[in-house]
């Protein structure tokens, strides 16, 4: 854009230069007929570009005056030829072709060009090629499509060429060769979006000439070889978003000594391996955009930080560990430092403190450690610090001498303590303050600053009595006091005009704060976790501006029915309540409904029909109640339900076929219910379905065979156990489990995320990460099931007949129950291929034969209870078989050698039988006792991850560097 606009200065001085010094030459009547024929032929409507000052043509184009007077044309001075036009913005729509006949192309004096910002649905027609004279052509955002004609290689003088944003418009291999051979003047070519599918990085090898290029979003193919790097005069490179094409590639090491670039933008590639220490060479860098590659990794190369003209270096979203090199030089020209979202560690490099000129520090999502000194906060311009999610600890400096810009300050979720200081509520200009999860204590007792729209103290360890004055803060658009000691808070004295989120949980409150009147652009709620009780008052029922409000976890008895009123909201947390009496089916007035957790109450009667056909319902959670009745029978086509969670309650009846309605359904609890029917086979519509638990009920007969090939596909826990099921195990069904077949690898405790509905925006964005990174079963709406959690139960039926080899194919699995039942049989030595198990219950069968040496391939099991069944012979030894003790063997009279007393050369001892089934017990409730933790949110949590993602950091931040960088806008 920089280049763009330099380009229209320079055609505006050219305009000034020639209609002043040289007025008196006149428009060509050739010319001046051209272009009253084109004007003539386009529509022209304001434009909406937000880059654009509109100007309409037709409004000084007039027959009777010269046209070289004419706003965007320029004229040779002698020959008064038009030699330059510019009709950028200017809403000109044409909606068939610029036809081939058009007067348009009779131009051809031409030398600048620039239709930028119109709208033009249609090809980009060959006849462009027969501006032969045009040094600089701009099409950016008009909307042209189909190929680019190869006659664009007729341009031989073009220095700049601009074909940005025009999202289906694509390059052919042979015109994009054949263009760069010609083109031996280009200096700027900007493609950016354009598509580059077919299209090989390779040739602008050749393109010595290149001052700036920039070809993000345009899926290039081939490597980014340091060829390109080392064109001699190349300043300005943006490659951003090409990772489709560089995925797993490594940085490439320079080639020349001492490269020209001053901006790089490798951003959003997916890169992989350390910085090449070859990068030092970029010494004349003024701006380095490597963020968001997720795997670079190793160490940040001290030469980064002390390259002399470097403003703006942005490595997040990477996995740089070590510590920051601590040599940030005296003099230095930084203005923006973003490290966020890496493992460095080790402490804030003293050296900080000599960036002067720093606006922005982002080192959040790191694992810094020690003090915050400061020196550091003695940074006079900066306007956003973000040090978030690390280990800082300590005091914060009791006084601060600067700061008096700052607008943003994070220090969210460290380890700091002791009083909060003074300045950090009373800075001048400070906008936004997070300082929840840490450790401070004692009191607030200062003046807030009353600019303040953000203010979160939450998770702390804060007492007494919160100022009045944070109460009546004018601007304040989120506050957040959550989980702290604070007292007082029933002679508190709300006024908030624009407040929008508040969150109040986890206080001890024993009444409602008073808000009534107070809060009129109130959309978030939050008073969990407090001691509320009886019913809720009237007013919250009035308040038409709220979204989102949780009540869970008080002791509230309030109807339900109350809540018709609140026709608005779309998140309703009533979980963890004494809510009595029904659900009242006044509840489905409440039409904008999208989450309604009413689990862990005392609800009686039936599920209101109208729950199964809420249009924009997609989480619903009745569990642990005491419902009866039967399921709702209607549940819709149009409906938005993912998650249903109705188990624990008493619901009778059969299970209704319209449940395979729920297209988007991912989740379906029913256990501990007593619904009797066949197992629901048609469920195997359902693309999404992920979790599917009929466990404890009194289903019965065989599983129906499966219908569609990719049937039940998705499913990562199939637990249909205690239930009459007979026949044999679906073999057909566990060939379908496409999911299970995948093992995919995570970090030890990396678990299905939910963001907490405060979380700050890099927690949403962290969510999306793990969107990118895995596949499958992604957005579960479960906070802590660990994302490997692929699990089969189907214990305590009455199945029979052998286990089926194909089992074997489920690497994914962890969990495997086939326990009392009828099956018989030798156990599969499929199973030992099953390497991420971890328990394996085949217990009270009729096995037969020896347990299979392969099991010994099961380094994770941990448990391992193949008793009461028919098994003989050596029981396999080494690895993890010499951790499991008797009680995973007997009732088998048949097996003989370690840990059992019997050894198998005949000498018989009896074996002590062990009357405990500890282990069978620990497998049994293991997993449901982590689902029962779930919570909501990931929903919302994804929508706001993908938005923050999209939108990228404040505006002014990229801004910041002057239209160094480019907005970035994913096509796909
Ligand atoms: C412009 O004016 C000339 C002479 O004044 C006339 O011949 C011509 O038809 C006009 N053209 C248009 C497009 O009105
Ligand atoms: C251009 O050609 C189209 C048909 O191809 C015709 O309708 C139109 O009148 C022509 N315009 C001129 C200026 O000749
Ligand atoms: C290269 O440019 C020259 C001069 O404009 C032109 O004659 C020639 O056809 C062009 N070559 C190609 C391959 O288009």
């Amino acid at each position: 854009m920089e280049l763009w606009v330099g380009w229209l200065l320079l055609l505006c001085c050219h305009m000034f230069f020639f209609h002043f010094s040289f007025s008196h030459s006149l428009c060509h009547s050739h010319d001046k007929i051209a272009l009253l024929q084109f004007i003539g032929s386009v529509e022209t409507s304001p434009t909406i570009h937000a880059e654009c000052s509109y100007m309409d043509p037709k409004t000084t184009w007039k027959n009777e005056t010269d046209c070289c007077s004419w706003v965007g044309v320029t004229c040779h001075p002698i020959s008064g030829r038009v030699i330059g036009l510019d009709v950028s913005c200017s809403g000109l729509g044409i909606f068939d072709a610029i036809l081939p006949n058009s007067t348009f192309f009779y131009l051809s004096h031409l030398q600048s060009l620039n239709l930028a910002f119109n709208n033009f649905n249609f090809q980009l027609s060959s006849l462009f090629g027969g501006f032969v004279s045009l040094t600089h052509l701009n099409l950016s955002y008009c909307i042209f499509e189909g190929e680019i004609p190869s006659q664009i290689s007729q341009l031989s003088k073009l220095e700049s060429l601009d074909l940005s944003y025009n999202f289906w418009l694509r390059w052919k291999e042979s015109s994009w060769k054949k263009f760069l051979q010609n083109a031996t003047f280009l200096k700027e070519l900007i493609l950016d979006d354009v598509d580059m599918t077919q299209i090989s990085m390779r040739p602008l090898n050749q393109s010595t000439s290149l001052v700036s290029l920039s070809l993000s979003n345009t899926e290039i193919r081939g490597n980014l070889n340091n060829s390109i790097l080392c064109l001699p005069k190349l300043e300005h490179l943006h490659l951003s978003y090409i990772s489709y094409n560089l995925n797993g590639q490594h940085l490439p090491s320079l080639s020349c000594s001492a490269a020209s670039l001053t901006i790089l933008d490798l951003s959003y590639n997916y890169f992989e391996g350390s910085i090449p220490v070859s990068f030092s060479n970029f010494t004349h860098l003024t701006v380095l955009d490597l963020s968001h590659n997720i795997y670079l990794n190793g160490s940040i190369p001290s030469s980064l930080l002390t390259f002399p003209s470097l403003t703006f270096l942005d490595l997040g979203f990477n996995q740089f560990s070590g510590q920051i090199p601590n040599v940030f030089p005296q003099s230095n020209n930084f203005e923006k430092l973003d490290l966020s979202h890496n493992n460095v560690e080790g402490e804030l490099p003293s050296t900080l403190s000599n960036l002067q000129h720093l606006i922005l520090l982002d080192l959040s999502m790191n694992k810094l450690s020690g003090q915050i000194s400061l020196s550091i906060l003695n940074l006079q311009y900066l306007v956003f610090l973000d040090l978030s999610h690390n280990r800082l600890e300590g005091p914060l400096p009791n006084k601060i001498t600067s700061l008096s810009n700052l607008t943003q300050l994070y220090f969210k979720d460290n380890l700091l303590n002791e009083t909060i200081p003074t300045w950090c509520l009373s800075l001048p200009s400070l906008l936004k303050l997070d300082l929840s999860y840490n450790q401070f204590t004692g009191h607030i007792s200062v003046m807030v600053s009353q600019s303040f729209e953000f203010l979160y103290l939450c998770n702390n360890k804060l007492q007494g009595n919160i100022p009045q004055s944070i109460f009546t803060l004018v601007n304040l658009r989120q506050l957040c006091l959550s989980s702290n000691n604070f007292s007082g808070f029933h002679n508190i004295n709300y006024n908030f005009p624009r407040l929008e989120r508040l969150y109040l949980s986890s206080l001890g409150l024993t009444e409602f704060p008073k808000l009534a009147g107070k809060v009129p652009m109130l959309r978030d709620l939050d008073l969990s976790n407090n001691k509320l009780n009886g019913t809720v008052p009237e007013w919250l029922h009035e308040m038409d501006s709220l979204y989102f409000l949780n009540l869970s976890q008080n002791l509230l008895t309030t109807p339900m029915k109350q809540f018709s009123r609140n026709y608005n909201l779309q998140f309703l947390d009533l979980s963890f309540n004494l809510l009595t009496g029904d659900i009242s089916s006044s509840i489905c007035n409440v039409s904008s409904l999208n989450v309604l957790l009413l689990s862990h109450n005392k609800l009686v009667g039936v599920i209101p029909p109208c729950l199964a056909n809420l249009t924009f319902l997609s989480m619903l959670d009745l569990q642990r109640n005491k419902l009866n009745g039967t399921l709702p029978s209607n549940f819709s086509m149009n409906g938005s339900l993912r998650v249903i969670n109705l188990n624990d309650n008493q619901l009778k009846g059969i299970l209704p076929k319209s449940l395979s309605n729920c297209a988007k359904l991912e989740i379906l609890n029913l256990a501990n219910n007593q619904i009797e029917d066949k197992f629901p086979e048609w469920l195997q519509t359902l693309p999404r379905l992920t979790i599917l638990v009929l466990r404890a009920n009194k289903l019965y007969g065989c599983i129906p065979s499966l219908k569609m090939k990719r049937g039940f596909s998705s499913l990562l826990i199939f637990d249909i156990s205690s239930n009459y099921f007979n026949g044999s195990i679906p073999k057909a069904y566990i060939q379908n489990f496409l999911a299970m077949k995948n093992v995919i690898r995570y970090k030890v405790d990396e678990l299905y995320m939910q963001p907490s509905n405060n979380a700050s925006v890099y927690e949403f964005a962290t969510v999306i990460e793990f969107a990118n990174v895995t596949t499958k079963a992604i957005n579960m709406a479960f906070k802590k099931i660990p994302k490997s959690f692929i699990i089969i139960d189907l214990s305590r039926n009455k199945f029979e007949g052998e286990v089926p080899y194909v089992i074997g194919e489920l690497h994914g699995l962890k969990a495997l129950n086939f326990s009392h039942n009828r099956l018989s049989g030798p156990i599969p030595q499929s199973i030992g291929n099953l390497t991420n198990l971890e328990s394996l219950d085949l217990s009270s069968n009729m096995f037969l034969g020896r347990i299979p040496t392969e099991l010994t391939n099961l380094n994770f099991l941990e448990v391992l209870n193949l008793s009461y069944n028919h098994l003989v012979g050596e029981i396999p030894q080494g690895k993890q078989f010499n951790t499991f003790e008797n009680n995973s063997y007997i009732g088998n009279s048949g097996l003989c050698g370690f840990p059992l007393s019997k050894n198998c050369n005949n000498t018989e001892q009896q074996s002590p039988s062990s009357p405990s089934f500890w282990r069978e017990e620990r497998f049994e409730f293991g997993w449901e006792a982590v689902v029962i933790g779930y919570g909501c949110g990931t929903i919302f949590g994804i929508g706001l991850g993908i938005f923050v993602l999209f939108i990228g950091k404040p505006e002014w931040l990229v801004k910041m560097v002057g239209g160094g960088l480019r907005k970035k806008i994913r096509r796909r």
